[in-house]
């Protein structure tokens, strides 16, 4: 499974590790994560910190089974060192089973922000990101590894801040928006919308998606 980072996936977190802590063989879970903040594991910016708090820490997942993007050492090599890691999962792919991802309101994912550089690459899995409006580097998985290497992906995705992101996937603009680019080769994707972040969707858009 690969987590995303951000804050709508908090409480989802926390519900997993509470409500659902007892249904889920987290033994048999390896834990990925689709972007990370250039920061340390223990950084309030960090989404490996968001995860661990709401959830990790609270499940018998083992520690060896989840994989961090390393934030804190230097990114080119955080980069390669995921990437091999990724590549040392045995089994033919798509090897994540679901990947959840979030949704920023300029319609990015991930760290995959639009008219980014990052957005053409076509082999490697794992990618430096430097965004003039966000302070901190960011290390992501590119379109190659969620569009190659996973199987069912899920959009969790809340609050009116999103309703015209939202709207504009649905509309199918073009070019296309980051997240619309998130097409697994051999899997699915599922919008999850709140009434807000839907609110912008016509009722044949409705029906025709939901
Ligand atoms: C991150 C996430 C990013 C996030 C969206 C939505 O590192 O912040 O990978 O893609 O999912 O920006 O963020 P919110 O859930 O906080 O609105």
């Amino acid at each position: 499974m690969v987590l995303a980072g951000g804050s709508t996936p908090k409480r989802l977190y926390q519900i997993l590790a509470a409500e659902y802590r007892d249904k889920i063989s987290w033994d048999k879970l390896l834990i990925f994560f689709g972007d990370e903040r250039c920061v340390a594991p223990d950084d309030a910016e960090s989404n490996y910190k968001m995860a661990y708090d709401s959830m990790l820490s609270q499940v018998p997942v083992a520690r060896r089974n989840i994989f961090r993007l390393k934030g804190e050492i230097e990114p080119q090599k955080a980069a390669a060192e995921y990437e091999a890691t990724i590549k040392s999962v045995p089994g033919e792919r798509p090897i994540f089973d679901l990947v959840l991802l979030g949704l920023g309101a300029d319609g990015h994912t991930a760290s995959l922000f639009p008219g980014s550089p990052v957005l053409q690459e076509t082999s490697d899995l794992v990618a430096v990101v430097r965004v003039e409006k966000l302070t901190l580097s960011r290390l992501t998985l590119t379109l190659p590894a969620f569009n190659s290497y996973a199987k069912d992906i899920i959009f969790l995705v809340a609050g009116k801040g999103k309703a015209e992101a939202v709207q504009r996937i649905f509309g199918d603009e073009k070019p296309p928006l980051p997240a619309q680019m998130i097409k697994p080769d051999k899997g699915k994707v599922t919008y999850f919308l709140d009434e807000e972040a839907a609110s912008l969707l016509d009722n044949e858009t409705l029906e025709k998606f939901a």
